[in-house]
């Protein structure tokens, strides 16, 4: 692992970005928001934990020397697999694609990996895991785990559907309530803004749980380029905006951490001064 460890007791936040329906925006988000929190100061750790599909490496352009499938139940553990994103300013943790045995880990394997994210959080400060759409066990028990599930949804009614059928399993198995949800591609945040109501409406007349609105992101044709470029969206377009929706989104994310002296909360190193996405301010 590159980062040293959190200084005080606090540990990092682990974040489950997921969704119902594929083909949503979760491996774009997960990318765009782990190099915006990046930028604000804070140690990130990106896992692509869609588990046998894995597509951030692809997104990015860049080559793993080592990913979690030679990794996963070894004595070192996963976390011997991350390796540096110099150009995003976060570490990263590799899943490999087309390796079918990581769709169905082992009992004792997913535990493993679990308790590989969560040992993560006491050197990072937010351990984002992109997980696979849909309801396959390792992305709920994941999901389950995490501290924070970002939900990912278009406003299209499928999506939606889906969205819900994921906030349900999330609450039967018994995940954090930070529930928060990201309505991308869409048209307006206004047009956003009435999905999330929609589906909110839903979770709480009938599950009884109160999701809340994370953020809006714009349908933006500057992040189809971003993907074919293999370039990050904040550094090929950082005045995109679905840019600044995700900057925007960072900010509300970013968790707080402890100063070694004087105890009190502040906010991560930077969270202040948002800085011009594209690179860390201490690079
Ligand atoms: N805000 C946006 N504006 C325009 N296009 C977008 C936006 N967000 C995502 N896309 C498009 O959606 C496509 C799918 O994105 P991505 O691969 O990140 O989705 P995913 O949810 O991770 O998919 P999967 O479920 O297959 O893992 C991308 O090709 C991208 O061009
Ligand atoms: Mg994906």
């Amino acid at each position: 692992m590159t980062a040293p460890a959190n200084p005080g007791p606090e540990r990092g936040r682990l974040i489950a970005v997921a969704s119902g329906k594929g083909g949503v925006g979760k491996t774009f988000l997960a990318i765009t928001l782990a190099h915006a929190m990046a930028a604000r100061g804070s140690r990130v750790l990106l896992f692509d934990g869609d588990l046998g599909l894995a597509n951030i490496d692809i997104q990015l352009g860049l080559v793993p020397a080592r990913d979690i499938a030679t990794h996963v139940g070894t004595a070192a553990g996963v976390l011997a697999a991350v390796q540096p994103c110099p150009p995003c300013g976060f570490d990263w943790l590799p899943g490999r694609s087309g390796a079918a045995h990581l769709t169905a880990l082992a009992e004792t394997t997913l535990a493993q990996l679990l308790h590989g994210l969560r040992a993560a959080t006491d050197r990072y400060d937010v351990v984002i895991a992109d997980l696979a759409a849909g309801i396959d066990p390792p992305a709920r028990r994941i999901a389950a785990t995490a501290d924070t599930l970002l939900l990912v949804a278009t406003d299209d009614p499928t999506s939606l559907t889906d969205a819900y059928a994921v906030l349900k399993l999330h609450a039967a198995d018994g995940g954090s309530t930070d529930r928060a949800v990201v309505i991308n591609q869409v048209q307006s945040p206004a047009e956003g803004r009435r999905a999330f109501h929609t589906l909110a409406r839903a979770a709480e007349n009938f599950l009884g749980i109160t999701p809340r609105l994370a953020g809006t992101v714009r349908r933006d044709p500057r992040v189809r380029d971003t993907i074919r470029h293999q370039t990050p969206l904040l550094t090929r377009h950082p005045q995109a905006p679905a840019a600044a929706d995700i900057v925007a989104l960072a900010r509300d994310l970013t968790p707080e951490r402890r100063v070694a002296r004087g105890g009190e909360r502040v906010p991560a190193a930077g969270a202040a001064d948002p800085g011009p996405p594209g690179g860390r301010k201490d690079a």
